[in-house]
């Protein structure tokens, strides 16, 4: 069978959506990009795992200028739930995961497969 492979084309609105929170496809897509999609008035967030770790994205998603008294992200009105679903979810997104990186590393890291 053929794989659709999403096309990075914008007029199709975002390519993959149900792999994410969907708070972030309705607030954070306007100034941030993931998979290449997305605003740029913040830095993409493809390897932001990398940078940061799940409790500073908390911090940082529940008051940025608590964190970075001068930053340019403003507080959002997003709930706590939301924000645990975001930094989890963001706290993921490795330069090791980005699309294409390595094929293997799909079963990504905490469920080790148990070989027979
Ligand atoms: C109005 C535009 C805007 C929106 C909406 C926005 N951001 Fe941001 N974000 C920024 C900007 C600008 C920065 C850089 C802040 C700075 O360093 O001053 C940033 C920084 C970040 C960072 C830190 C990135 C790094 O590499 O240090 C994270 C994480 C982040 N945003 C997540 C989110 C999430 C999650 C949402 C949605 C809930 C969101 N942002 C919505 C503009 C936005």
């Amino acid at each position: 069978m053929p794989m659709a492979v999403p096309a990075p084309n914008a007029a199709q609105g975002l390519a993959r959506t149900d792999d994410r929170p969907k708070v972030f496809n309705q607030l954070c897509i306007a100034c941030h990009a993931l998979g290449g999609q997305g605003g740029n008035v913040g830095p993409p967030l493809d390897a932001v795992g990398d940078r940061h770790d799940a409790e500073y994205i908390k911090r940082w998603l529940r008051d940025p200028f608590a964190v970075k008294s001068n930053s340019r992200m403003p507080k959002l009105p997003i709930t706590e739930e939301q924000v645990q679903e975001l930094s989890a979810f963001l706290a993921h997104q490795t330069k090791s995961k980005a699309p294409g990186a390595d094929g293997a590393e799909a079963a990504d890291g905490g469920a080790k497969e148990q070989m027979p």
